[in-house]
């Protein structure tokens, strides 16, 4: 799949998120080894640490439906240029990402940006 059709199903997942609280707006998709997809969006809470981000999302489903080797998450904000992940999710993107490494998408300007997880997380966590 191309990385615009993934942008494109990250912009749709953006339009379901659940934000009244901070009114930031984040949907994700990604796509794995085998070829399935799987959008999110963040989901807010009035007990705010509860927040779950778009991209933490839609790994979530990911990983219920059996998956894990993510090979590229598109991530899109109505609310920012190149809404990239929070550190948080680089280090959960870290953790699932494929033998061939995990490409993050962006977008600003109507212009895509490929971010490998190695750079945005450099020297990431794993047991
Ligand atoms: N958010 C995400 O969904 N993904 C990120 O990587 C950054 C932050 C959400 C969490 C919260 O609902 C809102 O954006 C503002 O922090």
């Amino acid at each position: 799949m191309e990385y615009q059709e993934l942008m494109n199903r990250a912009i749709e997942a953006s339009k379901n998120s659940y934000s009244p609280y901070s009114k930031f707006a984040v949907g994700a998709c990604l796509i794995t080894e085998t070829g399935k997809i799987y959008s999110g969006c963040n989901f807010e809470n009035s007990s705010f640490g509860l927040t779950i981000c778009a991209e933490r999302n839609a790994i979530g489903s990911a990983i219920a439906d059996g998956e894990r080797r993510i090979k590229s998450i598109a991530i899109y904000s109505p609310n920012q240029k190149h809404c990239y992940p929070c550190g948080a999710c680089r280090q959960v993107l870290n953790e699932f990402k494929s033998e061939s490494g995990l490409d993050v998408i962006t977008e600003g300007d109507n212009e895509l940006e490929v971010a490998p997880i190695s750079f945005l997380l450099p020297e990431g966590f794993n047991l």
